[in-house]
């Protein structure tokens, strides 16, 4: 059994999940280089079409101080901004978004969205009006701050963790602290469950899995901010901060260093140096290993308290019973994305303009880009009553 520990320890960066679509700023000098990317030139890692009528400087900018610092896989993080002028395309809600372009299978399978996000002082988020907060489309997952609309009172200080609208996770969102998410996201079972950490912590299961209709065109995750209009409330100037933006499969990082370059050796730096609350010194030597062991536990059976309380030689026998069929699935998943029942009511229910390119053989729903571009998505409607 040691001996097992010990493969599975020495290979561990080879078990470090595989990125399937990387938002981390790294290859960007500037965000105008948000630019370069249209309807009919859809290069880059991100759609940037949400935002309101200036200049992108004006929404979306890029800088070393605006990263989590642990975050040493990330050159800079992104201050999404909005301002006076962030109306998108006539609608009465302020929006700065980043939406991923990618073909991969970012939308099937165990996939785990990850970042940080961070609010300061200056700028804050209002506390009077509701923010959807890195969201998909159909809000199966998504952060929220602010005074939720219907909610009693005036005004509301927590950053919730809401799946379809009910709060699984709140904290008061205190100004300078980083938020380390990842939305563990089983699009094939039905389920999101929630990891968490401030500041340079790991990554840790905080919310296990909880079962929701899962559902995504794969160019529906909004990275940054929706903030909902109230009546009585006149525009400040917001920002929040996000750094660390990647979408994984196979094994979890829980590492905030995030996976490649600086992750294998954080990894395992974090593997010998962490001392997770309930592990023996055994289980501590890997708790990578461990941790990514519970994740694809929790959502495979739901049980993250057992796992949580298993004696090492269970969560061993556990790795070889569901690592390799969630790397195996996620690997299907690429090659067969077109086929998924997944993916294929994902397209029929979801009619936003992301839909990839028509020349792209992992084209989900074929759609013209000149019908998209002239479609814009009214995703939040049903979010205004
Ligand atoms: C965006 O376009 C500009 C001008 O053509 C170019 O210099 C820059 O390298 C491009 N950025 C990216 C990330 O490709
Ligand atoms: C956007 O930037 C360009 C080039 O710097 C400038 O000429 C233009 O006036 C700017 N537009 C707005 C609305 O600020
Ligand atoms: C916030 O979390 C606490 C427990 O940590 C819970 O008692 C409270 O009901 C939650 N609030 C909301 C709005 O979900």
């Amino acid at each position: 059994m040691l001996r097992s520990l010990f493969l599975l320890n020495s290979i561990g960066s080879a078990l470090a999940g595989t990125i399937l679509w990387d938002g981390r700023f790294n290859d960007m000098t500037s965000s105008t280089d948000l630019d370069n990317w249209s309807w009919s030139d859809q290069t880059g890692p991100y759609q940037y079409y949400i935002h309101g009528t200036e200049n992108v400087t004006s929404y979306v900018n890029l800088d070393s101080t605006f990263k989590n610092p642990a975050d040493t896989g990330s050159t800079q993080g992104v201050k999404i901004t909005l301002d006076s002028t962030a109306y998108w395309n006539g609608q009465t809600m302020r929006r700065t978004e980043l939406i991923p372009q990618t073909t991969a299978a970012i939308n099937s399978g165990i996939v785990y969205y990850h970042f940080s996000m961070q609010r300061t002082d200056t700028n804050a988020p209002s506390e009077f009006r509701e923010h959807q907060i890195c969201f998909f489309e159909s809000h199966f997952t998504e952060m929220k701050a602010g005074w939720i609309s219907g909610e009693s009172g005036t005004s509301d200080a927590l950053l919730r963790w809401d799946v379809s609208s009910a709060t699984q996770w709140n904290t008061t969102w205190e100004a300078g602290v980083w938020h380390n998410i990842a939305y563990a996201i089983d699009f094939d079972a039905g389920s999101v469950a929630f990891y968490h950490s401030t500041g340079a912590d790991d990554l840790v299961l905080t919310v296990p899995a909880v079962t929701v209709s899962a559902s995504s065109n794969g160019a529906d995750w909004h990275l940054g901010v929706l903030e909902l209009p109230r009546d009585g409330y006149t525009d400040a100037t917001e920002d929040i901060y996000f750094s660390g933006v990647y979408v994984e499969s196979g094994d979890l990082t829980t590492s905030v260093a995030g996976p490649g370059g600086a992750s294998a050796s954080s990894s395992a730096s974090a593997a010998s140096t962490s001392t997770p609350a309930t592990s023996s010194s055994v289980a501590e030597a890997s708790s990578s290993v461990t941790s990514t062991v519970s994740s694809a536990a929790a959502i495979v059976s739901s049980a993250p308290a057992s796992v949580a309380s298993s004696s090492v030689s269970e969560v061993v026998v556990l790795s070889t019973a569901t690592v390799v069929p969630v790397v195996s699935s996620s690997s299907a998943a690429v090659t067969s994305a077109i086929s998924s029942p997944v993916v294929a009511s994902a397209s029929s229910i979801i009619t936003t303009p992301t839909t990839p390119p028509s020349t792209l053989s992992t084209v989900v729903a074929p759609a013209s880009t000149s019908t998209a571009a002239s479609e814009p998505e009214d995703d939040d409607d049903d979010d205004c009553y």
